[in-house]
């Protein structure tokens, strides 16, 4: 399958994606990297791979539907077939998230449902959470509220501030990503409402 990821910064979850694109048997291609900023640190990345990126600048565009529109007609005459939200941060209104449904995916920074938004690290530090982690989900139009694909746990240590926390759970974020795209790409993910069956194993 034909994959974009959409990022709005440093792209390390991008870099993860293109790294085990890389593999010869690997089910997805990273055929495109768009960017809704013009300084994203992950379209260097990209390019340095020889990845075709792109930059739809959510500034300026007079709606939100307008910016939409524009990045639409960028992933389709990519021939995009799935894509990827990874650190992708704005809002997808439903018109994209329908035209784009269950071809769509994110990862989260935390275990949803829990800790939907911002700050997932620092809140689940605040909340004394034993258990953190990462999630990877169908985007619908309600945010961080999608069937879930892929999850990744790890412990919160006494020493953890937010910075070591975070650092963990991105390495999960690294680990996960690849393996939901995997399952999506290769079309062993079906979804029933909020239940997403796997068929095969995670690997
Ligand atoms: C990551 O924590 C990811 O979970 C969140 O955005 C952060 C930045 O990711 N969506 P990246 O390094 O730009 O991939």
């Amino acid at each position: 399958s034909r994959v974009a990821v959409l990022i709005s910064g440093r792209g390390s979850n991008m870099a993860s994606l293109l790294e085990a694109a890389a593999r010869p048997d690997y089910p997805a291609e990273i055929a495109l990297v768009v960017s809704n900023r013009p300084d994203a640190g992950g379209l260097k990345r990209a390019a340095q791979a020889g990845v075709p990126t792109a930059v739809v600048d959510h500034k300026g565009k007079g709606s939100r539907q307008v910016f939409e529109e524009e990045l639409d007609a960028r992933l389709r005459e990519a021939g995009i077939e799935i894509v990827c939200l990874a650190g992708f941060m704005r809002l997808l209104t439903p018109w994209f998230v329908n035209r784009w449904n269950d071809r769509l995916i994110n990862i989260h920074p935390a275990l949803l449902p829990s800790f939907k938004g911002l700050d997932t690290h620092a809140r689940a530090l605040a909340e004394g959470c034993r258990i953190h982690g990462a999630t990877v989900h169908f985007v619908r139009a309600e945010m961080d509220a999608g069937p879930i694909i892929v999850q990744g746990a790890i412990p919160v240590l006494d020493g953890d501030d937010e910075a070591a926390l975070a650092a963990r759970v991105l390495a999960v974020e690294h680990r996960i990503y690849p393996q939901a795209l995997a399952l999506v790409a290769s079309g062993r993910v079906r979804v029933d409402g909020m239940r997403v069956f796997l068929d095969g194993e995670v690997s």
